[in-house]
């Protein structure tokens, strides 16, 4: 099979539309080809251009004068247009047998640069920054992966269950109520990102519209108390809301499993220059810089992340 995925860091490459359409109420599956495009894994993000990029960025004129308080009316940040890339997870890439790749991203409209996405067209051209981030250590083969996916935390776990052919795996889906859920159902009611790579998926919804009623942590619990694993059988990944994460963390440390978490800090640059995305860990050895003396310190989830430990973090 031909291969476009080339051995090198990241970069910008100008992307394709295949495909921009309706999940749910609230979000699209967006496929993007690419004529090359580095090697990638699950956990890995990238950045997006939402806006024209052949339309000139808007130019603020900002007072700087020396002595005077800078004159920022919030103007600068009510732009109709989302000056600053976006971060997506790669919710899966193809490398095609005629050539090229095919990357894929689920998107929420929540703002200005998703609402831009959201009105993407076949052939138009969007422009994208990455790989990003680091990425999900896959589990040992006789380990089963449990997938634990909140909202916009799905999409990374539908590219992970891609990578875990003929492992156990056990896909744990949630969302606010049946609308919101960005997955497709099939006839005989599996959920068809997830049932073709032979991953099992357990929905949960908030409001009880769909699957188990109450929310995906507590799905999780229940499943684990009824498969009664030792703690060494299984590895937990998640993605989604903070607080959800967290709560799958402690979960996770009560049952001594290992839990490897995405976190999804909002991030200006992505690749490790603006500081945005700062999230305090428990370091390994206290002594050691950064802070010598210090139990934590300060990481940067765009580029020492997205995937940390759950053990790690201090939320
Ligand atoms: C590593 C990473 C991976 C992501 N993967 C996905 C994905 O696969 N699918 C997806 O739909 N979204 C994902 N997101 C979130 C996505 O980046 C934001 O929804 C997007 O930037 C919003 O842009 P906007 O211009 O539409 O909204 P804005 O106008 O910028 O913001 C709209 C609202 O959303 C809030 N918001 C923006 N970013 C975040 C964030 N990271 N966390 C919480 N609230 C936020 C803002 O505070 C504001 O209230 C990811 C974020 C990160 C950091
Ligand atoms: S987003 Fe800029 S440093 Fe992480």
């Amino acid at each position: 099979m031909a291969s476009a995925a080339v051995e090198s860091r990241r970069d910008q490459f100008l992307a394709t539309v295949v495909t921009n359409s309706p999940i749910c109420r609230e979000h699209f599956r967006l496929v993007l080809s690419l004529p090359v495009f580095p090697v990638a894994a699950p956990g890995q993000f990238v950045q997006v251009a939402c806006r024209d990029l052949d339309e000139p960025a808007e130019v603020v004129e900002i007072d700087c004068s020396p002595g005077r308080p800078i004159a920022l009316s919030g103007d600068e940040l009510l732009s109709p247009t989302a000056m600053l890339r976006r971060p997506f997870s790669l919710a899966g890439r193809r490398d095609l047998p005629e050539g090229g790749v095919e990357l894929e991203i689920i998107h929420r409209v929540v703002g200005v640069g998703t609402d831009w996405l959201s009105r993407l067209r076949i052939g138009d051209r969007v422009g994208i920054l990455g790989p990003l981030g680091n990425r999900f250590a896959l589990p040992r083969a006789d380990q089963t992966a449990l997938l634990v996916g909140g909202g916009v935390g799905i999409p990374p776990m539908i590219y992970l269950a891609s990578q875990l052919a003929g492992q156990r795996a056990v896909a744990f889906a949630g969302a606010v109520t049946r609308d919101l859920l960005a997955l497709t159902l099939t006839d005989d009611a599996r959920v068809e990102e997830f049932a073709r790579h032979g991953v099992e998926t357990i929905i949960s919804t908030d409001d009880g519209s769909l699957g188990f009623g109450g929310y995906v942590t507590q799905a999780l619990e229940r499943w684990l108390d009824d498969a009664k694993m030792n703690p060494g059988d299984a590895v937990i990944y998640t993605c989604g809301p903070e607080l959800m994460m967290k709560r799958v963390a402690a979960i996770a440390g009560g049952r001594e499993i290992e839990c490897q978490v995405a976190v999804e800090r909002a991030m200006a640059c992505g690749m490790g220059t603006c500081q945005s995305c700062c999230i305090k860990v428990r370091k390994p050895d206290p002594s050691k810089p950064p802070l010598p003396g210090s139990d934590w310190c300060y990481r940067l989830a765009c580029t020492d992340g997205p995937v940390f430990h759950g053990r790690e973090l201090l939320w």
